[in-house]
């Protein structure tokens, strides 16, 4: 059974896909055992709550210092036994320390065909609006594994979404997420939970 553990910071419709997704039979050999935000707003500790998941809220604010925020954030995912952490929505930036212990056990969605509009800078829906701004055609989505960098580590899945005329960013982020993040990232964790993914936990 993979232990999930799932970093949220906003409305949690990814989180929500994952819930889905076990709940459908469409994610299995899966348990999510803890959601964690760095946001004590987050709707996402709504969802967790609903569905009987423990939700923690760790902010960085709340710390003195931000080592000793990193510090409770990896004692916290340690003490839960997580096999793969689920960046979903997640808007903070992690310890190094984690990514090295957690080395290819960490996957993020982002809202974009990945090399294309990301890196610094590029998160939510300013991506859809410089997606917009460039003119391209078609845009979508990535998961992959999270590393050091910005939207750098090893790609696991990506999904192509059309770009419509008269499209807001609103819109086409709503479109990005129903056509493809919702879609890869579950995907993305069933693969890894049944043995499929050859990249989930080396070194
Ligand atoms: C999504 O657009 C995702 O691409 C990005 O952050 C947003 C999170 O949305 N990483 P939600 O909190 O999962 O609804």
């Amino acid at each position: 059974m993979l232990r999930i553990g799932v970093l949220v910071s906003g409305g949690g419709t990814n989180l929500q896909a994952i819930i889905d997704g076990v709940e459908a039979g469409r994610i299995t050999n899966t348990e999510i055992c803890v959601v964690i935000s760095n946001n004590k707003n987050a709707y996402a500790l709504e969802r967790a709550k609903k569905n009987d998941i423990p939700a923690v809220c760790l902010s960085p604010k709340d710390f003195e210092e931000r080592k000793f925020y990193n510090e409770a954030l990896i004692q916290t995912i340690d003490s839960y036994q997580v096999d793969l952490i689920v960046l979903a929505g997640c808007m903070v930036i992690l310890p190094p320390e984690l990514i090295q212990k957690y080395r290819n056990r960490i996957i993020n969605i982002h809202p974009a065909l990945i090399p294309s509009f990301c890196g610094t800078g590029y998160y939510g829906l300013r991506v859809h609006e410089k997606v917009l701004e460039r003119g391209v055609k078609v845009t979508g989505a990535t998961c992959h594994f999270v590393d050091e960098g910005t939207d750098t580590g090893p790609i696991i899945a990506q999904k192509a979404v059309e770009v419509l005329e008269g499209d807001t960013p609103e819109i086409l982020q709503r479109r990005v997420m129903e056509q493809a993040e919702w879609i890869i990232m579950p995907q993305a964790i069933d693969d890894i939970a049944n043995g499929r993914n050859k990249i989930f936990g080396t070194k």
